[in-house]
C-alpha cells in the first residue's frame, strides 16, 4: 500500500484563531470560514477520536460513503475500512497518535454502506491543543475510484499485452521449429527412400541362390566345382558379389550417416528453440567450410533430382565460434530457396554457386543462382514475415534467416540485378561473438 509519511513538527494551533483575523467586519471571523470550508469542501472530511470514532464529518465524507446525515456518528475509522486495509491502517493511526508520525497520506479502501468498495486518498494528522495535547485526528478524504479503476485497466491491459505477445512469441517459435524441421524431413524422406531401395534391389539375395546351389551337390561338391561349368564360376562370381555387396553396403552405411546428421539437426532445431527463451545457443568453433557442406549435405537430394549443378568456390577456410545449427537453418533456407528459383526459371542450366570469402568482418558465404531473380520493387519486402511468392511457401524462411544472422552477430543481404536475371544472398558472419551481444 502506497503510503507517505511526516515527521512531527510543533503542534499546529488550529483552535487558537484570533479575532482580529477578520478581514472586515463583514466578513465572517476565521473560525467560521474555516467551518463554512470544511462543510462545503468537495473533499470528505472527518474527525475522530483515539478510538477511531468519528465525531464530525461533513457532508461530502457522508455523500461519498453513502450515509446518511449525521450517521457517521455511529460508526468508526474500522467500520467503514475495507477488511485487506485493516492492519496497516490501526498501524498508521497508532503512529499518529503516538507522535511518531506527524501526517500520512495513502490510498485506501473503505466500504460504503450498500458494501460497494470505495478507493480514497486519506491524508491524515492530528489536532492538537495550543500546549501540543492531542484532540483527535482529522482525515481528509479524496475519491481515487475513477482513477484507480483506469489504473487496474492499465494493469489488465497490461497484462493481457504481456500474455499476447507470450503467445505470439510460442507462435513464432513453433513456426520456426516446423519451417526448420520440415526443410530438413524432405531429406531424411529421400535418405530413408533411397537406402529402401538399395536394399530391394541388393545383390545379397543371390548368395542364397548361391547356397541353395552348393547345398544340391553336397555330396558330389569336388566333381561340382572341378567339372561343372556354373561350379567352375563359382568363385569369380562370388568375388564380383562380394565387391558389390561391400559397395551397397558403404552406400547404406553414408545414407544411414546422412540419416543421423537429419535427425541431429531436427533435434537441435527443437532444443535451439526451446532454449529460445534463455537465448543460450550452445557456441562451437567450426570450419565454415564444414558448415557450408553440412547444408548441402541436408538439401543433397533435392539439388540432385531438380538437376541443379552446384559449384563450390572456397576462398577461406575460417574456423567461426557460433551455434551451429542456427548457421545451419540460414543455410538450408538459402540453398532450398536458391533451388526454387532455379526450378521456376525452367532453365536447363540451373545452376547455385556457394562461395566462402574472408571479409573484414568476418567470413562471408554467398549463395549465387541463376534462377528467376528478384524485382527491385519486392526487394524492400523480401525479409518482412508472411511474404513469399510461391504457391507452397510460407514467407517465413527468410525472415527467420535474417533474425537469426542477427542474433549471431551477423548479417544477411539480398541482390539481384532483376526479374530473371538470378539472386545472391549473403551471410556475413563474425569470426566469434562480440562481447557485446545483445542477444
Ligand atoms: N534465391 C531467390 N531467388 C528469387 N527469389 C527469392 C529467392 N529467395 C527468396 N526469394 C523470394 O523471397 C520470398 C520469400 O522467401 P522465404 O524463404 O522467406 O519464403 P518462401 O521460400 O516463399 O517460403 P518458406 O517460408 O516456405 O521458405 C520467396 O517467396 C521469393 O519470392
Ligand atoms: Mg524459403
Amino acid at each position: 500500500m502506497r503510503a507517505t509519511r511526516t515527521i512531527p513538527e510543533r503542534a499546529p494551533r488550529l483552535l487558537a484563531v484570533p479575532d482580529a483575523a477578520r478581514v472586515s467586519p463583514e466578513t465572517p471571523g476565521v473560525e467560521a470560514l474555516h467551518h463554512a470550508t470544511f462543510l462545503q469542501l468537495p473533499m470528505g472530511v472527518g474527525y475522530a477520536t483515539r478510538d477511531g470514532c468519528f465525531i464530525w464529518c461533513n457532508e461530502a465524507f457522508d455523500r461519498m460513503l453513502g450515509l446518511a446525515p449525521g450517521e457517521h456518528k455511529q460508526k468508526s475509522i474500522r467500520d467503514l475500512t475495507h477488511a485487506a486495509d485493516f492492519s496497516s491502517s490501526d498501524e498508521l493511526l497508532q503512529d499518529l497518535w503516538e507522535g511518531r508520525i506527524g501526517s500520512y497520506s495513502r490510498e485506501k479502501r473503505y466500504v460504503k454502506c450498500d458494501g460497494a468498495e470505495l478507493w480514497v486518498r486519506v491524508t491524515a494528522a492530528m489536532v492538537r491543543m495550543p500546549d501540543g495535547d492531542p484532540i483527535c485526528s482529522v482525515g481528509f478524504l479524496e475519491d481515487i475510484s475513477s482513477t484507480r479503476k483506469m489504473e487496474l485497466e492499465v494493469e489488465r491491459v497490461q497484462k493481457a499485452l504481456v500474455e499476447a505477445s507470450r503467445l505470439a512469441g510460442m507462435a513464432e517459435v513453433a513456426t520456426n521449429v516446423l519451417h526448420n524441421v520440415g526443410n530438413v524431413l524432405n531429406s531424411i524422406n529421400v535418405s530413408a527412400s533411397l537406402a529402401a531401395e538399395r536394399l530391394k534391389n541388393s545383390k545379397g539375395a543371390r548368395l542364397g541362390d548361391v547356397a541353395a546351389l552348393l547345398n544340391q551337390h553336397q555330396d558330389d561338391i569336388a566333381q561340382f566345382m572341378a567339372q561343372d561349368p556354373r561350379g567352375l564360376k563359382l568363385p569369380q562370381y562370388l568375388t564380383a558379389l562380394a565387391v558389390q555387396l561391400q559397395g551397397e553396403r558403404e552406400l547404406l552405411l553414408k545414407e544411414l550417416a546422412d540419416l543421423r546428421a537429419n535427425h541431429d539437426h531436427i533435434k537441435e532445431s527443437v532444443t535451439m528453440q526451446q532454449a529460445y527463451a534463455r537465448r543460450c545457443g550452445v557456441l562451437e568453433t567450426v570450419g565454415v567450410e564444414e558448415l557450408v557442406e553440412d547444408s548441402l549435405r541436408m538439401n543433397a537430394g533435392a539439388l540432385t533430382r531438380h538437376r541443379v549443378k552446384l559449384r563450390r568456390d572456397y576462398r577461406d577456410r575460417s574456423e567461426l565460434t557460433v551455434d551451429k545449427h542456427k548457421v545451419l537453418q540460414i543455410l538450408v533456407n538459402l540453398i532450398r530457396n536458391a533451388k526454387y528459383a532455379c526450378d521456376e526459371s525452367g532453365h536447363d542450366d540451373k545452376q547455385v554457386v556457394v562461395r566462402i570469402e574472408a571479409v573484414p568482418e568476418g567470413a562471408r558465404i554467398s549463395v549465387i543462382d541463376n534462377g528467376v531473380g528478384i524485382a527491385p520493387e519486392v526487394m524492400s519486402r523480401l525479409f518482412s514475415h508472411g511474404f513469399t511468392t510461391r504457391k507452397s511457401g510460407h514467407g517465413f524462411g527468410l525472415h527467420s534467416a535474417a533474425l537469426a544472422a542477427a542474433e549471431l552477430g551477423g548479417s544477411l543481404q539480398a541482390r539481384s540485378e532483376g526479374t530473371g536475371r538470378g539472386a545472391t544472398f549473403q551471410l556475413t558472419l563474425p569470426l566469434r561473438p562480440s562481447e557485446h551481444r545483445n542477444d
